[in-house]
């Protein structure tokens, strides 16, 4: 599964990823190392924006949502193509702020945010924050009046959607900690109060179904019952909101089982939906606000691992074990979510093998993938995993103080080091 896009098979066999061989890239920064396509980056970026200007004239705004992949360099990319940023902590909005982004092109996330994040969030002037309780509304609103201030508030709903996708990614449907839940009439009982706050202004609603969606009808619902919650809550109280958020959560393809509808062909049709609605209400369309992260990043990443061992259980199955694993790339673990893989400097050869990945932790569920077809690979070869620009270096961890690896941007056959590699003294950093 190669996406002619970004790579290709140079040569001698290695595969190139926006021009730079990576097995060149392995040698020289060393193994495990994130690679990522700021062309492919920028791609997906330009679609969301085109969309929103083809299909909403322009009356909208793309959130990048960093905690796909937070540093400061993914914060000024999004930021160069027009894109604003969502954070879900005072640590990425740290990050954003501290990457130059203009705060108003900030949308604060958090379902627990704590005093010091919301007090860090209006002291920046951030340009929308999501609520997601009375509670929360009230101590904002308190907050906000020892400020001066007057913040933009979503209100989060929980629309009672079932998205099919896993478990722990599903966030729409009512038993979830995410939101005000819109079935059981906490979602009015919410606005009857939130009205009457003069502290804060309520632009709108906001709503995120899932994760790895790749289902239109859900996203078309999910868009319908924004825009009447705009309805129902001018003709209730008078209280006029314009601004819908539509979340995240569109799927990539991470195997051939996966096959995605582009991004704007999701936004054209849920277009439709929201003028139609808007059209019901007899106002004007509104303000519409999205909050991709797997889909700007994850299909621009790769992660480079050496083979350190291979081990060979006849008649079970066959161990390829790598120098990294669940510490750069926890989702085989918690997910069972399934890659592509490619011996890089095999990647001219057919995949004659079945193997298990294996990674170096110890735990027997360290593993990046099981019955993976695989070139047949040797001790120091390299191993790409594909599409783990997302949810991988913002998941790593230092288990078993494992120092988390560097962050590499190529582009045009040229390379810049993003993240540094962590030393051992970096990971002792905090020990007293
Ligand atoms: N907006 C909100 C409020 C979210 O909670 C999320 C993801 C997004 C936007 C971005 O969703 P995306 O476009 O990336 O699907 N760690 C999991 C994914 C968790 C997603 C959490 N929220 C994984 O590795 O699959």
């Amino acid at each position: 599964m190669f996406n002619s896009d970004i790579y290709s098979v140079n040569e001698c066999g290695h595969l190139m990823m926006d021009g730079c061989d990576t097995v060149e890239l392995a040698k020289t920064y060393g193994t495990p190392l994130y690679v990522m396509s700021e062309n492919e980056i920028r791609r997906n970026c330009r679609v969301y924006k085109n969309a929103i200007d083809r299909f909403y004239n322009g009356n909208g705004l793309i959130y990048y949502a960093s905690k796909a992949m937070c540093v400061k360099e993914m914060v000024r990319l999004v930021d160069s193509e027009g894109l604003g940023v969502d954070v879900v902590s005072g640590g990425e909005l740290y990050t954003a702020l501290a990457a130059g982004i203009h705060p108003n092109k900030i949308c604060m996330h958090g379902n627990n945010k704590t005093v010091a994040e919301l007090q860090m969030a209006l002291d920046a002037n951030v340009g929308r924050i999501v609520v997601e309780s009375l509670p929360e509304l009230e101590l904002i609103d308190r907050l906000a009046k020892e400020r001066h201030k007057c913040p933009n508030i979503l209100v989060r709903i929980t629309p009672g959607i079932d998205a099919h996708t896993h478990d722990f990614i599903m966030t729409g449907q009512n038993d979830s900690k995410f939101g005000v839940i819109l079935e059981n009439g906490e979602a009015d009982a919410f606005f009857a109060k939130a009205v009457l706050f003069e502290n804060i202004h309520i632009s709108g609603v906001h709503c995120h179904i899932g994760s790895q969606i790749f289902e239109l009808e859900p996203f078309r619902e999910a868009a319908r019952i924004m825009v009447d919650i705009l309805g129902n809550v001018k003709k209730k109280y008078g209280y006029i909101m314009s601004e819908i958020n539509l979340g995240g959560g569109f799927g990539v393809k991470y195997t051939d089982k996966d096959d995605p509808i582009s991004f704007d062909q999701f936004i054209e049709a849920v277009s439709i939906t929201v003028k139609e609605a808007a059209a019901k209400w007899g106002m004007p369309i509104p303000f519409i606000m999205m909050e991709p992260g797997r889909s700007i990043v994850g299909t621009a990443g790769i992660t480079l691992h050496q083979i350190g061992g291979i081990k060979e259980i006849p008649d079970i199955r066959t161990y390829v074990s790598i120098d990294g694993g669940m510490g750069d790339n926890p989702r085989y673990i918690l997910y069972q979510a399934e890659y592509d893989f490619v011996v890089a400097n095999r990647a001219n050869e057919e995949k004659t093998e079945i193997v298990t990945v294996a990674g170096k932790c110890c735990e027997s569920g360290d593993l990046l993938g099981e019955n993976v077809p695989l070139q047949k690979a040797e001790i120091g070869d390299y191993l790409a995993t594909f599409t783990t620009g997302a949810y991988n270096y913002s998941m790593a961890s230092n288990y078993n103080r494992i120092p988390r690896p560097p962050v590499l941007f190529v582009k045009d056959g040229e390379e810049r080091l993003v993240v540094l590699r962590e030393t051992y003294e970096d990971i002792m950093r905090n020990d007293i």
